[in-house]
C-alpha cells in the first residue's frame, strides 16, 4: 500500500496553480498505485515561524522541556512523522518573491532537524535521514526561470531540491508551471504546458 502526502503551500488559495497540479498529481497516483493520501495544507494551518520554544525545546531532553517547548517540538514531531510515513510526497510551491512561501519556509524550519531527518558522517559529511521515498514537486511562477535571462533568479526550485536532498529525498521530479505572467495568452500555454508534464508523470507512475 502507497501512503501519499500531499504538501500545499501557495498563499493564493484556490487560485493556485501549484495546488491545483500538486493535487492532481497526488490524486491521480492513489487512484493508479491505491493508498493512502494525507494532505497538509500549509496555508490552512499555517506552521509559526521557529522561534526560542522550538530551538531550545529540540536540544532539551523531553522531560526537561517547558509547556511552550513542548508544543513548538511536537508539531515539529508532528511534521515529521507525515513526512517518514509517506512513500511519496507531492510538494506544491508558488513562488513569492523569487522564493517559496514564508508558509512552505517554515514547514522546512520545523522537518530540517539535526539527528532526526538529518545527520552527519565520520567525516563531516551531511546526511540526509529521510531515504526511499518519491518526491513530485510542482512549481509555479509568473516568469520564466527554467531557462533564459531569469534562471539565475530562481530561488525557488534550486532551494527546495537542496532542501529535500539535504534531508535525503533525492528522488525529486519536477513539474514546473512558469510564465503566466505575459498575459492571458501565455497563462494559457503554461498551464497546457503543465498538463501535459502531469499526464506524463501519471503515465509514468502508473
Ligand atoms: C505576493 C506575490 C509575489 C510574487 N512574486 C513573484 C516573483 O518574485 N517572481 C515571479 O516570477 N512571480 C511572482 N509572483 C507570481 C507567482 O509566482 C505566480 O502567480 C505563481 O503562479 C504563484 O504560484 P501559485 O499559482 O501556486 O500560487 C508573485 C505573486 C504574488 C501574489
Amino acid at each position: 500500500m502507497t501512503s501519499i502526502l500531499l504538501v500545499t503551500s501557495s498563499p493564493r488559495g484556490p487560485e493556485g496553480l501549484s495546488t491545483r497540479f500538486a493535487t492532481e498529481i497526488a490524486e491521480g497516483l492513489k487512484v493508479r498505485l491505491g493508498g493512502t493520501l494525507l494532505t497538509r495544507d500549509l496555508t490552512v494551518n499555517p506552521p509559526p515561524h521557529i522561534a526560542q520554544a522550538y530551538i531550545g525545546g529540540r536540544v532539551a531532553a523531553p522531560e526537561a522541556r517547558t509547556p511552550e517547548q513542548a508544543k513548538a517540538v511536537g508539531l515539529a514531531q508532528e511534521l515529521v512523522d507525515e513526512v517518514k510515513a509517506a512513500d511519496v510526497i507531492v510538494l506544491g510551491s508558488g513562488m513569492i518573491n523569487f522564493g517559496p512561501s514564508s508558509q512552505l519556509k517554515a514547514w522546512f524550519d520545523h522537518i530540517t532537524w539535526p539527528g532526526v531527518t538529518f545527520g552527519y558522517s565520520a567525516a563531516g559529511k551531511p546526511q540526509g535521514l529521510l531515504t526511499g521515498k518519491k518526491v513530485y514537486l510542482v512549481t509555479a511562477a509568473g516568469g520564466v526561470f527554467s531557462e533564459g535571462d531569469w534562471a539565475a533568479f530562481d530561488f525557488q526550485t534550486g532551494y527546495l531540491r537542496h532542501l529535500l536532498g539535504f534531508i535525503g529525498l533525492t528522488d525529486v521530479e519536477v513539474v514546473r508551471v512558469e510564465g503566466t505572467v505575459f498575459g492571458p495568452e501565455a497563462a494559457k500555454a503554461a498551464i497546457a504546458a503543465a498538463e501535459v508534464q502531469v499526464r506524463a508523470v501519471l503515465e509514468q507512475a502508473a
